[in-house]
């Protein structure tokens, strides 16, 4: 689905992506630079806390697309800039982990490439875990990424700037690994854009004019074989600049973020399943938000769609989760299950202490 003139179509929206060379203060709107809304956990902030100045400086992100579960696993950051996310996430996936970062714009990768041995001694790695190479994303294989390589995509506000949405989201599919995880943020529209938001130079740099209609990207992403996308987040964008204002008009943009699955499609589910989280995921102990329709509460049996309990099952989340099939009764509870729950809970003194009960009934 990629061909030649990506890159002929890309070259021309050069002029406006040079707002990569501005700091993120720069900026006329909060497209680049929102997230708000979206919880930042414990280990994020952390990471974050730990990346070079000079890197965040270069930050123009729009949310926050650091999933959880990541140790030891293979990360790819589409459109990575100055590195920031590559920073936090080579962190987070451990000296075991590998975190590979991909840009068209070498300034920008300079900055990544020039801050590695930095970052490799503030995490304490005896070499580094994290790459940065020059490509487009629509041609991702063309810059040496191999077909099922990768276990989790990411990607900060870069799909709004490609003029070749579905190329980036096949190449996406073909590189991750089968249960690998897309998770992105990036502006959508409320509509399809046309006009002179499409040929305002400001608005393409700020993310706004090649933004997707959101239901474009369910059809796109589900065209090139995802699972349907699911939203995780999504809050409102500031556009500051009155005359901003006026070129779009009535549009309305929100930045969102979508976690996608490459599922196999012979192994979709259509009917509703039942899930328990178990707990174990740093950050989420008690509840893990997987996306707005589905909220785990650990140790809460829950209906899942067939669409996630087939997600969940193929991905690295699966080992958190405890499935049923509709077909088992939910109702027959094994006896001995409970009786060895009870007796793990139970200490002397539990006045629910089955034992005790019983010891009360017979002296009874
Ligand atoms: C808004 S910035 C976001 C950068 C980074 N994700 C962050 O959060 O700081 C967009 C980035 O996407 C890159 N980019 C835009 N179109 C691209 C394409 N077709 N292929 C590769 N990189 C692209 C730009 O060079 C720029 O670094």
């Amino acid at each position: 689905m990629s061909n030649g003139k990506v890159i002929e179509a890309v070259s021309p929206l050069n002029g406006a992506v040079t707002n990569v060379e501005k700091k993120s203060d720069d900026l006329q709107t909060t497209a680049c630079t929102t997230g708000q809304g979206e919880v930042m956990t414990k280990s994020v902030k952390k990471a974050l806390s730990q990346v070079a100045g000079a890197v965040h400086e270069k930050y123009y992100g729009c949310g926050i697309v650091i999933p959880p579960a990541l140790e030891g696993y293979s990360v790819l950051d589409l459109g990575c800039g100055a590195g920031r996310d590559c920073f936090c996430l080579s962190k987070l996936v451990g000296p075991n982990g590998f975190v590979t970062g991909l840009d068209m714009t070498q300034e920008q990768l300079d900055v990544a490439d020039e801050n590695i041995d930095y970052h490799t001694r503030q995490f304490g790695y005896s070499k580094p875990n994290v790459e940065f190479k020059r490509g487009f994303i629509e041609k991702l294989t063309d810059a040496g990424i191999e077909e099922n390589s990768y276990d989790v995509i990411v990607s900060n506000c870069v799909l709004n700037l490609s003029p070749d949405k579905q190329a980036v989201l096949w190449q996406a599919y073909k590189v991750l690994k089968e249960g690998g995880e897309l998770y992105f943020s990036d502006v959508y529209a409320d509509r399809r854009l046309s006009g002179d938001i499409l040929k305002h130079k400001t608005l393409w740099g700020e993310c706004f004019a090649g933004a997707l209609y959101w239901r474009d990207l369910i059809d796109i992403a589900t065209r090139v074989g995802f699972s349907t996308p699911l939203l995780v987040n999504a809050s409102v964008i500031d556009l500051k600049n009155k005359e901003l204002q006026r070129v779009v008009g009535d549009a309305k943009f929100v930045s969102a973020t979508y976690r996608l699955f490459k599922v196999g499609r012979e192994k979709a589910t259509p009917h509703t399943c039942y899930t328990v989280y178990k707990g174990g995921i740093e950050d989420y102990e008690e509840a893990f938000k997987f996306d707005y329709s589905n909220i785990f509460k650990r140790n809460e049996i829950v209906p899942i769609s067939g669409l996630v309990s087939e997600a969940l099952k193929a991905s690295r989340y699966s080992g958190y989760f405890d499935f049923k099939d509709n077909g088992e009764d939910l109702e027959i509870i094994d006896p001995f299950a409970i009786v060895a729950q009870s007796s793990a809970n139970s200490t002397s003194s539990s006045p629910n202490n089955v034992n005790d009960c019983c010891l009360k009934n017979c002296r009874n």
